[in-house]
């Protein structure tokens, strides 16, 4: 199959005629029961028509993905939602906090969703993004758009095209560059479908925005502790996700420890070998000594964290890195999510030389 590749802007004033044409034949591919990536502004989604089985195994085909991992559906507005999902009271009130953005909610399922988006569960996920191409492309495709993150299984997901077109050029229809999206991680998801409501991955709207809304919010175990005997509730968390070639681990401690530890292992890895990078924060990289060593943004900058992880992870791929050490990058706030990817993408491999 040949990939048509466009571009946009991702600022809607900047946007012709002519590119709105184009959005509108994307539209036309998806209604078919085609496949087209778009830009959101967590990360980039591989979108097929939510309400057709066969767009759903298509999407499947194209990332290698197992398909008991149901897919997110995306809506650009909330009165659409009412024919897919059954809205409760609290999920009113987070739609009218969160909405559009970065956030997906797990509600009961309508019969019209068949159950290859949803990998089988009677519950579905919804996301209503604020990203302009991708509100545009969901009108235009028929208002109900499956996408898992634009990435084969297993890798991180992409926040820029180039990774999209590297992905999956050759297995879908159409790719959009609009650019490089503003967030970088993917939405926090919280199943509505339990009391308390439940965070079943933790990402830029906090745990501690959400308790600013709903009276009680839980947070699955599983997401920062990989030897939990429970599976995680989100279907997605459990693969080893995010993953770079080179074996990942992270060190925690006090920081001089933590650079003297790095710096020590990079050194025996180099001899024996390997081809040694290192995540470090704009503060510490000064202080490491490796082959590869990667500012990953500003530890006074969350967000620049976020925005740079994805990217720099696939990087270390590009150059053929074998071994990768990496500082702890924060807990609460933004960086439970950044921290939740970078374990998972270690295999939860933590070294704490405290
Ligand atoms: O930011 C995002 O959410 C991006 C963009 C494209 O919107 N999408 C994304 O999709 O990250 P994906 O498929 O890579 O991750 C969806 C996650 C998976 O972990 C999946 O198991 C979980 O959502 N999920 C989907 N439906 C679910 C359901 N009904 N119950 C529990 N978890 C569900
Ligand atoms: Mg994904």
């Amino acid at each position: 199959m040949v990939t048509k590749i466009i571009k946009v802007p991702s600022d809607e004033k900047q946007m012709t005629p002519e590119q709105e044409l184009l959005l509108r034949e994307a539209g036309e591919i998806i209604k078919k029961g085609g496949l087209v990536a778009f830009p959101t502004e967590t990360v980039y989604g591989l979108g097929g028509d939510a309400l057709n089985r066969d767009s759903a195994r298509k999407i499947y085909a194209a990332k290698g993905r197992p398909s008991d991992n149901p897919l997110i559906v995306h809506v650009c507005c909330v009165e659409d939602i009412d024919k897919i999902a059954v809205m409760n009271e609290d999920a009113y009130k987070v739609a009218e906090a969160f909405w559009p953005g970065p956030l997906t909610m797990i509600l009961p399922k309508k019969e019209i969703i068949p159950c290859e988006t949803t990998g089988g569960l009677d519950t579905v996920a919804v996301r209503l993004p604020s990203h302009p191409v991708a509100k545009r492309l969901i009108a235009w495709g028929g208002r109900y758009i499956a996408a898992p993150s634009a990435n084969v299984s297993g890798k991180p997901s992409p926040t820029v095209a180039k990774y999209v077109v590297e992905d999956m050029s050759g297995k879908i229809d159409m790719i959009i560059d609009g650019g490089e999206v503003g967030i970088g991680l993917e939405s926090t998801i919280i199943d509505l479908t339990v009391k308390p409501p439940q965070i079943l991955r933790p990402g830029y709207i906090t745990e501690e925005m959400l308790r600013g809304v709903l009276e009680e919010v839980d947070i699955d175990v599983t997401i920062m502790n990989g030897s939990s005997k429970q599976p995680p509730r989100a279907p997605g968390m459990k693969y080893r996700h995010y993953a770079p070639k080179g074996e990942l681990t992270i060190v925690t401690g006090v920081m001089e420890k933590v650079t003297d530890y790095i710096n020590g292992q990079a050194r025996q890895d180099t001899l024996a070998g390997e081809k040694v990078g290192i995540i470090a924060t704009r503060e510490t990289f000064p202080f490491y000594y490796a082959e590869v060593v990667k500012s990953v943004g500003s530890r006074e900058d969350e967000e620049s964290i976020a925005r740079r992880l994805y990217i720099i992870l696939r990087e270390f791929d590009e150059e053929n890195v074998t071994r990768i050490y990496s500082e702890s990058l924060g807990a609460k706030g933004l960086g439970q999510a950044i921290m939740n990817r970078l374990l998972k993408a270690a295999g939860y491999k933590v070294v704490d030389v405290k």
